[in-house]
């Protein structure tokens, strides 16, 4: 009984092409890898995801929570038709993109998460998707959306992305705007980067361990920074949580 449950509850995913991994090197002189996530990879995903549900700045906390949730659902087969893309410096989690096929003309990008900062990683990761929908999958365009101001510098600006505001995204429903075929050809030589085959020993590190982000965005040590959201109009709960952050016993 239970098993026929399952078969009604479990998405049957469209066989996709799996991504080529690619390599590059960033402007700091370390070698990157995109490569695809495995399903049973996921779970080494989401303990890096999760201490950023708790980073406000720049929308990692809404970003991160929508990342969690769709991973987790993938893992679980209740998500339909979606790849996950990691990027990894030296084995080390840098940044992780998701993505899904809505049918055999349209790709729906869903997520980009930077776990290190000032590389660009995020930027290169996003495009390593974008290419992923449209020379693989075959898409003719892709729906996008930014939560943060960030995102939409790096995605509607650089790509000159195209206003589709009549389509809501899936991503909240908010007006969606798109990255077509034309669009992604004339960002190509600016902002697609990475060679393949990626070298064996590059590859087998990168799918050796998914380690640890060395030094990923945390949340202020300040606490007050969290007291708008909070019934604490005179920050007295938060000064002791300071207090004792710094070893003193509150009562000064
Ligand atoms: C959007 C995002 C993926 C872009 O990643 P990225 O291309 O690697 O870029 P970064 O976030 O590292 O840097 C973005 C800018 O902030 C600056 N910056 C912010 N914090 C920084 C930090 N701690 N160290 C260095 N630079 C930082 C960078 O200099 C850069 O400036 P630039 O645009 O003039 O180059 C990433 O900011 C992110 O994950 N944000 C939170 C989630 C999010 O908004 N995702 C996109 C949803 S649409």
């Amino acid at each position: 009984m239970s098993v026929d449950l399952e078969k009604i509850l479990r998405p049957v995913d469209t066989p996709m092409k799996p991504y080529e991994p690619k390599y590059m090197m960033l402007a700091s002189g370390e070698a990157v890898v995109v490569r695809q996530v495995e399903r049973d990879e996921i779970p080494d995903l989401l303990k890096h995801v999760e201490p950023l549900l708790h980073v406000e700045r720049d929308f990692y906390d809404v970003v991160s929570a929508r990342v969690y949730s769709e991973l987790l659902a993938h893992y679980k087969h209740r998500y339909q038709d979606q790849y996950v893309l990691a990027v990894q410096i030296d084995g080390e989690l840098a940044a992780i993109v998701n993505g899904r096929q809505v049918n055999s003309k349209l790709g729906m990008s869903l997520h980009t998460l930077a776990l290190r900062r000032g590389l660009r990683v995020g930027a290169h990761a996003f495009a390593a998707k974008m290419e992923y929908h449209i020379d693989t999958l075959g898409h003719d365009e892709v729906l996008i959306v930014a939560e943060s101001p960030i995102g939409f510098r790096r995605w509607m600006i650089e790509y000159k992305l195209e206003k589709r505001f009549h389509i809501p995204h899936e991503l909240g429903g908010v007006p969606s705007w798109a990255l077509t075929r034309d669009l992604f050809d004339r960002a190509r030589s600016s902002l697609v980067v990475g060679r393949r085959p990626v070298p064996d020993d590059l590859l087998d590190k990168a799918k050796e361990a998914i380690l640890p982000p060395s030094d990923p965005p945390t949340p202020p040590l300040d606490p007050l920074a969290a007291t708008r959201s909070m019934y604490d109009p005179t920050a007295s709960s938060l000064m002791r949580q300071r207090w004792e952050m710094e070893g003193r016993s509150g009562d000064a």
